[in-house]
Parts: structure tokens; sequence; C-alpha cells
């Protein structure tokens, strides 16, 4: 496995333990579910992926770290909902019970619906910047999770209305996590990049590469991993009959298809930043080569 931009991801586990939701006594169970979720211990790659666009704009990562805890949020939110029952119907994430099974449906559905709201609190409260930057951000964040984004992609894939073909399937990944993905980059180019458009214009198609990118190797590990390192249920997506690149294509030329990905990916970024990149280097090869 790749080397992973660890200070990056050590400073978003202490700004995201800071965080408190609810000060009601009455909603303190709601906090809890939320921040046992949130705190069990995910790899931050689309945080991780926000300081690190900062940093090759030659800005602060701390600038843009109320953004990059609401992106956390958002993705925290959508593996709750992604894991209850009428989803992916699973037990394991994060290598701990998932949210409804430690506190019941209703609650892992709230706790959901509470960090997608407090995601949007943060940024609007605690994002510094130009506001009309800041309302940009935010902007693109909401249409990269709503139904045209990652909400429309898990309608396809739990409709299973993908269209046929290897398009069909690279827009389900395109929507239902590229879009996330391409957003952490996205917004920061928003906040805190300049006016040289074409260069922008490749951190963006870097960051869309990337989103596939990283969904062609979940299928792939989702077949070959084990729970232990994923710690989420291996086997899922065989189990509900999902659509995959490895159920489309079969484990090797998915790992195929992954390397065309990953070269694109790279190729892109150091058009984007030809002096070199080195945090969103390191994070393109470990999103090709991560075993967990
Ligand atoms: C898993 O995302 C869900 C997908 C979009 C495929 P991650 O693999 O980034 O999960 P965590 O955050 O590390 O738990
Ligand atoms: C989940 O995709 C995508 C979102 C949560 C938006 P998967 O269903 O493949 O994610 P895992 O494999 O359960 O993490
Ligand atoms: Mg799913
Ligand atoms: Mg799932
Ligand atoms: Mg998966």
């Amino acid at each position: 496995m790749s080397p992973y931009p660890e200070a990056l991801r050590q400073r978003v586990e202490r700004y995201l333990e800071g965080l408190r939701f609810a000060r009601e006594p009455g909603v303190s169970g709601l906090d809890e579910a939320m921040r046992y979720s949130l705190l069990a211990g995910g790899k931050r790659i689309r945080p991780v992926l926000a300081l690190a666009t900062a940093g090759a704009l030659g800005a602060d990562a701390e600038e843009v770290m109320p953004l990059a805890g609401a992106i956390e949020l958002i993705h925290t939110y959508s593996l709750i909902h992604d894991d209850l029952p009428a989803m992916d119907d699973d037990d394991l994430r994060r290598g701990r019970p998932t949210c409804h099974k430690a506190f019941g449906e209703n609650v892992a559905i709230l706790a959901g619906d509470g960090l997608y709201a407090e995601a949007f609190r943060l940024l609007l409260t605690e994002q510094r910047g130009e506001p009309a930057r800041v309302l940009a951000a935010g902007a693109e964040l909401a249409a990269a999770t709503a139904a045209d984004g990652m909400v429309g992609g898990q309608y396809i894939d739990v409709t299973e209305t993908a269209l046929p073909g290897a398009d069909g399937l690279r827009h389900l990944h395109e929507l239902k996590t590229g879009r996330l993905i391409g957003a952490s980059v996205g917004c920061v180019l928003l906040l805190v990049g300049s006016a040289e458009d074409a260069r922008m214009r490749e951190f963006r198609s870097f960051a869309s590469e990337l989103g596939v990118l990283f969904q062609i190797v979940d299928d792939i590990l989702d077949v070959t991993g084990t729970e232990a390192a994923l710690g989420k249920t291996q086997g899922s997506d065989a189990r509900h009959g999902k659509r995959t690149y490895v159920s489309e294509y079969g484990v090797d030329q998915a790992r195929a298809l992954a390397l065309a990905s990953y070269d694109q990916a790279r190729a892109t970024l150091s058009r984007a930043a030809p002096d070199g990149a080195r945090e969103l280097e390191q994070i393109t090869d470990f999103i090709f080569t991560r075993t967990s």
C-alpha cells in the first residue's frame, strides 16, 4: 500500500473529535449515535483530499478545515444510510456494528439526517472566506450530494436502473461516489482557487477520475478484501446482485480498468500541478493500492 498523508489525516481526526452536535440533554443519545459513526476511524480520504488540494493551491490547509469536516460528516451520513436494512443491509462498518445495529434503525436514520444538517451548519457558520466564495462552495457541496449527485447515484444503485453497458456503470459510479470526491476538490477550488481557468479545469477532471477510480477499487475489494482490513462486510455486492465493475467485467478486467483510471488520474494531476503536488499524488496512489 502506498504512503498516506498521515499528518493531514491526524489534523482531520482531531478536528472531528472536537465537534459536538446536540446541547439539549434530551437528545444526547442522538449526539452519541452521530459521533459513534463519525469517530469510528474512517480513512478520511475526502477531507484529506480537501486539505491537500488547498496545499496544492498554495493555501494553508487549516483554512479549509470546516469545509473538510462538513464533507466527512456528509460522507458518514451516507454510510449510515447505505448500511440500513432497506439499502445494503450491512452489519459492520468501520470495524464496528453499523449504526442501526448499535442504536436501532429509527435512531440511525436520524443520526444520518442530523449529520447532513450539521455539515451545512458547520460550513455556513465556521468556514472563513469571502462570502461569495463560501456560498459557491456550499452550493457545490449541496449539488454534489443532491438528486443529480450522490443521492441520485444511490437511487440508481438500489433501484437497479443504471443504463446497460460501460457508460451506464461508469455514470452510476460518477454519481454515487464520484460527485462527493469531486466536491472535495471542487469546493476548495471555489474557496481558495485562482482564476487560472484551464488549471482549475484540470483539477476538476483529476477529481472526477479519482472518484471513479475509488469506486472501481471499492468494487474489487468487496470481492478480494478481508473483513478485518476493510472493517465492513465483505461480499455485500454479490449478496445483493449489485452491478459493479467486478460483476460486469470480472476481477482481472476490473483491475485493468482501475489501472487505466489511475494512469488517467495521475496524468491529469500532473497537468493541474506541473510542479508536483506530493500529497495529492500520495492520495491517488493510496486509492489505487489500498486494501482497506
Ligand atoms: C466507503 O467509503 C463508501 C464508498 C463511497 C464506496 P470509504 O472507503 O472512504 O469509507 P471510510 O470513510 O474509510 O470508512
Ligand atoms: C456506497 O457505495 C456509496 C455511498 C455511501 C454514497 P457502497 O455501497 O459500495 O459502499 P460500501 O461498500 O458499503 O462502503
Ligand atoms: Mg451501497
Ligand atoms: Mg454498501
Ligand atoms: Mg462497496
